[in-house]
């Protein structure tokens, strides 16, 4: 799977260990930085890098590492098409997949330790979502408030 990771200086340790990991195991992986640590980085630059590219179709999933996973959430579904969220056990990386479509997974590098940080990028990369009507009807009208917010 093609999938686009990031982090500000809060997560990135743990990026670079997920990104080794996600290659190893054959995905496609574009690193959008930061490329060193900088402590003065700022996690917007990279949350949105992710949510764009994610966006814009360059990759199948993103997965974005702050500090504690929430700036970088907030600011992902700021752009249109993406659905982040911050998930610190693997039934909601799974379940947000299957269910709602997630397709950005945020993560907080000062939170979780590496071993669970990895099963939870297993649980979230391993889910499909499951196209269930109910489920299709629900997203429906997420992205029809996303619509209207657009317009707006
Ligand atoms: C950076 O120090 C920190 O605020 C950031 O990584 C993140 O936790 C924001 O949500």
């Amino acid at each position: 799977m093609r999938v686009l990771i990031a982090a500000d200086h809060g997560g990135y340790e743990l990026k670079t260990q997920l990104a080794e990991l996600m290659r190893k195991e054959g995905h496609d992986v574009v690193d959008l930085g930061a490329h060193s640590y900088d402590a003065g980085d700022d996690y917007p630059d990279f949350a949105l890098a992710v949510a764009d590219g994610v966006a814009r179709g360059d990759g199948e999933r993103g997965v974005i590492v702050c500090g504690s996973g929430v700036g970088a959430a907030v600011a992902a579904n700021k752009v249109r098409g993406v659905r982040a969220a911050l998930c610190h056990d693997t039934y909601s990386a799974r379940q947000g997949v299957e269910h709602d479509d997630l397709n950005v997974l945020c993560l907080g590098g000062r939170i979780v330790g590496s071993a669970l940080a990895e099963e939870l990028l297993h649980a979230f990369l391993g889910a499909k979502f499951s196209g269930e009507e109910r489920h299709k009807r629900r997203l429906a009208k997420v992205l029809a408030a996303e619509a209207r917010l657009a317009a707006s």
